[in-house]
């Protein structure tokens, strides 16, 4: 496949969806759910005065998401918040009442019994939910895609989990998820929206909002854009969700990105026709935790109503992202990011220094005045992959392709 940038991007009537399930108010109370983890800490915000500089740009955040709870990836602030919701209506109680320690308690084991949740994932998602389930005493089963690296899984083995790497794609493991969960009554824990399925999916869209808050927090002035890297597009919708909610039409630009070889919601925003456009197939990118074809209906609601720009980019970026954040300028805050986390990084870097892509830079209004914030969403959850990468120079710049 040709590897290109191809952007689209979208002017907004002002009516996007109903955002209430990601309020401030609201996302408060589900941070309280996460503060209430023995293990919960704010992950840092680093930040790469120089290295913006260097690029063109004003300044650059980055919330480094390698520290959350010592997983190495955001994800489980989904899982975890998803399970909790699930657990406590099982018990009776609002989510508001509910925390770490009434769901590791023997009284809620006693009430609930056994319970197994059952979810597909490129590694990290699966991880958080195997952790989420071992941290309260229940069982968890994970499917993993065709290709997906034996360290992610091995991460999830040590969870407890029952893992297994099938001969699927992402999109059909999650099908196999959900026929399994509908025959052994296991609870399927996935941000993909089937028919009368949405609670769930919605759960783990608001658990990822926790990192979003943190972000607004630490961020000392506001930004001018953000940066937010898809697979299903559930990451990218409920932070897109909150910074629309916090700051309404004044709101930052915010850009969607996507590897060329997972593209659908870049295909489904150039499509605008009401539907949802998928992408079949291996999708294999070096981006495995964006190598999904089919879009997420809740997150794709609030990205077609309030984000700005949809970009599908080589995978050279990523590459590019890793090497970049492992060694920023200067004094910056080193970040160790992996292929899925630097996505964004690297396809800024990019836009801003190769010539052949000014007119992106232009259309997405990036110049010296240019705050950006940007989600680390993993650190080096493939190692070997990590070091090829940025050790041996794996995937070289556009600058050095033929
Ligand atoms: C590290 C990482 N970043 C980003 C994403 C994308 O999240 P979403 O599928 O909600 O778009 C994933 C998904 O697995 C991921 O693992």
């Amino acid at each position: 496949m040709h590897e290109e940038f191809k952007l689209v991007s979208r002017t907004h009537n002002g009516s996007g969806c109903d955002l209430q399930f990601l309020y401030p108010s609201q996302v408060q109370q589900i941070r309280r759910f996460h503060e209430s983890f023995p293990m919960y800490a704010a992950t840092p915000l680093a930040h790469l005065s120089q290295t913006a500089k260097q690029l063109g740009l004003g300044d650059i955040f980055v919330k480094d998401e390698s520290y959350r709870f010592g997983l190495n990836a955001f994800k489980a602030l989904g899982g975890s918040y998803a399970i909790g919701n699930y657990m406590a209506q099982k018990l009776g109680c609002e989510i508001s009442q509910i925390t770490y320690e009434t769901l590791c308690s023997p009284a809620a084991k006693a009430q609930l019994g056994d319970l197994t949740f059952i979810t597909a994932t490129d590694g990290n998602h699966g991880r958080g939910v195997a952790w989420a389930a071992a941290q309260f005493g229940q069982n968890s089963v994970v499917y993993m895609p065709k290709g997906s690296s034996q360290e992610r899984l091995n991460n999830i083995l040590a969870e407890g989990a029952q893992a297994s790497i099938t001969d699927l794609n992402y999109d059909d493991a999650v099908r196999l998820a959900a026929k399994h969960a509908e025959e052994h009554d296991w609870i399927l824990v996935q941000d993909t929206t089937l028919e009368n399925y949405t609670d769930i999916p919605t759960w783990i869209m608001q658990g990822y909002s926790t990192m979003g808050l943190e972000a607004f927090e630490q961020l000392p002035v506001k930004p001018t854009h953000i940066f937010l890297q898809a697979g299903v597009g559930s990451m990218a919708g409920a932070i897109t969700g909150l910074f629309a909610a916090i700051y309404g039409a004044d709101r930052p630009i915010i850009t969607i990105v996507e590897p060329n070889k997972a593209d659908c919601i870049f295909r489904t925003a150039q499509a605008n026709d009401g539907r949802l456009h998928f992408v079949t197939g291996d999708m294999d990118t070096i981006m495995a935790g964006l190598a999904c074809g089919e879009p997420c209906s809740i997150g794709w609601e609030i990205l077609s109503g309030y984000a700005d720009h949809f970009i599908s980019c080589p995978d050279y970026v990523a590459a590019k992202g890793m090497r970049i954040l492992g060694n920023p300028c200067s004094t910056d805050d080193r970040v160790v990011s992996g292929e899925s986390g630097a996505a964004c990084v690297g396809c800024v870097a990019e836009i801003m220094t190769n010539p052949a892509l000014a007119h992106l830079k232009d259309q997405l209004s990036l110049d010296t005045s240019s705050r950006i914030l940007f989600f680390s969403t993993e650190g080096d959850t493939d190692r070997d992959n990590y070091r090829s990468i940025v050790w041996d120079g794996n995937y070289p710049s556009s600058l050095h392709n033929p």
